[in-house]
């Protein structure tokens, strides 16, 4: 497989679409055995989620539901730092089993407010799905309960993951070539 060029930076081939989808399916497994006789609501966070959203929906064979946000953060003053917001969280979750699915847990800081936020409208469950985790670039007290692959803290696009707003649709993923 070819390096690509996203805007002025070079990536090389990292984990293949093939290996992708082979880990997706374990995954919609793993969550068919989970959630048995539930009706879970998969949660995608915008924009980064799309792709594998669609792929881990449809190897879930279990009855659920989807929806998605958005998550905005800007900064604030330099004593509140940097501030997020949700957009789209539907204000009726509760009773229900929620699965949060996002495309990468970096800091851990968009997994903590998001798990904070979808806690206040008392569902009865919240578990998190991510295609990738950074272990080593956490600062929060989270476990992802659903990863596809454990990465080194380098950056990535590809498969729904974007430099600058490109490099969304990679079907592969790939890493920034140093
Ligand atoms: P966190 O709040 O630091 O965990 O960051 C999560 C967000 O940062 C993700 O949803 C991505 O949008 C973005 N992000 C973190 N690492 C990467 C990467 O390697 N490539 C692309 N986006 C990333
Ligand atoms: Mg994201």
């Amino acid at each position: 497989m070819a390096d690509v060029q996203v805007h002025d930076k070079i990536f090389t081939p990292f984990i293949t679409a093939t290996q992708i989808q082979a880990r997706v399916a374990e995954m919609g497994a793993e969550i068919d055995r989970e959630y048995a006789g539930k009706k879970p609501l998969l949660i995608g966070v915008l924009n980064g989620s799309v792709i594998f959203m669609a792929d881990l929906l449809r190897n879930i064979k279990t009855a659920c539901e989807i929806g998605f946000i958005r998550v905005s953060s800007y900064h604030g003053t330099e004593s509140t730092g940097s501030v997020k917001s949700v957009m789209g969280l539907s204000d009726d979750l509760s009773g229900r089993d929620v699965i949060i699915v996002e495309d990468i847990i970096d800091t851990g800081d968009t997994a903590v407010y998001l798990i904070n936020e979808v806690s206040k409208k008392n569902p009865a469950s919240i578990r998190f799905a991510t295609i990738l985790f950074k272990p080593a670039a956490l600062r929060q007290q989270i476990r992802p309960d659903y990863v596809g692959f454990e990465i080194p803290p380098a950056f990535v696009v590809g498969y729904g993951l974007d430099y600058d707003g490109l490099g969304r649709n990679l079907a592969d993923i790939y890493q920034l070539k140093s």
